[in-house]
């Protein structure tokens, strides 16, 4: 595999006075890679690796127009000088998405294709022959949810764990549920897992399930702080993610860590969580949403005062 440069591992660090008497740390995996940091690199590794190693000639997956998984795809396809192509969820094509230009700058080739076809994913006759039309390709699922997607998580629970800081809690936020799988199956034992559902995925406890079997591990599925579901936000949550860029200087992003963040200090304001625990909350980045967010939304997210 070609070397590329990448921040690794990622820093843990305290954050001081989160909340009460509890001692807070976050795992900054967004300082990984400024294109595809956080849970992206973690998904993506493995599948580069298989891709290498089963000597396929393109890459290709799928995702919405605003998608964090196309936008990173694209970027580490870049890296590595891998073709790509994006499947991407309806055929309306706004030339000015933030998401898809850049995608499609890095190279990615892109195919609008209509929301009943992508729905049927591979089964549909119209993707059929895209994917035939390109020679010997890698396909990885929406969102790069596949077991190895999950199995990138080891990696990031082993950097955790050789901090030593015995962490009783660790949060993290999930769409598909990939990411969250991997941190529970390779807690090891330790701390509970607290997965906040911040897409409202009705099937999320399920899907984790499937991917892990049996776990001795305590993982529990939060979905009280999805804020109305996928890209949808409130003054509440953009009010907490620009207190929390004020007091640490780390931007939250709108869809998933914001949520989480915010979710996790509510268990901890509600003592829903054990009194001076530990708790370790993964940020996975997601920075390029942030563009899509403030483009769709015609409004910064966070103000950042010098
Ligand atoms: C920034 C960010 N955080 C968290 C997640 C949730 O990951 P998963 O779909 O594996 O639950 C995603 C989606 O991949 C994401 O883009």
């Amino acid at each position: 595999m070609k070397e590329i440069s990448i921040n690794l591992p990622s820093p843990v660090e305290l954050l001081p006075d989160f909340c009460n008497s509890y001692q807070v740390y976050i795992k900054r995996e967004e300082l990984i890679h400024e294109d595809f940091g956080g849970n992206k690199w973690r998904k993506l590794k493995y599948n580069i690796d298989q891709y290498y190693t089963q000597g396929h000639q393109t890459m290709i997956t799928y995702g919405g127009p605003f998608s964090n998984h196309i936008a990173a795809t694209a970027a580490v396809c870049a890296q590595f000088g891998i073709p790509s192509v994006g499947l991407i969820r309806g055929t309306y094509k706004d030339p000015n998405n933030p998401t898809l230009t850049k995608a499609a700058e890095l190279g990615m080739k892109l195919h609008h294709v209509p929301k009943d076809a992508y729905k049927l994913k591979a089964e549909a006759p119209l993707i059929q022959d895209i994917l035939m039309s390109y020679d010997n390709p890698m396909l990885i699922p929406e969102g790069g949810n596949n077991q190895l997607g999950v199995e990138g998580m080891k990696d990031l629970m082993q950097e955790v764990l050789s901090y030593d800081l015995d962490f009783d809690v660790v949060g993290v936020a999930a769409g598909t549920g990939a990411t969250g799988a991997g941190i529970i199956k390779y807690c090891h034992q330790g701390p509970i897992v607290k997965v906040v559902n911040v897409l409202k995925n009705v099937s999320l406890v399920d899907e984790i399930r499937k991917r892990l079997g049996d776990t001795a591990i305590e993982w529990e599925v939060l979905s009280q702080y999805h804020f109305g579901g996928y890209a949808r936000s409130t003054d509440v949550l953009q009010a907490f993610a620009q207190q929390f860029y004020d007091k640490y200087k780390i931007t939250l992003d709108p869809i998933y860590n914001a949520k989480l963040f915010y979710g996790m200090k509510d268990l901890m304001r509600t003592n829903a969580l054990p009194e001076h625990s530990k708790v370790l909350i993964i940020n996975t980045g997601g920075y390029q949403g942030i563009d899509a967010y403030e483009y769709v939304h015609k409004k910064p997210w966070v103000i950042k005062y010098s």
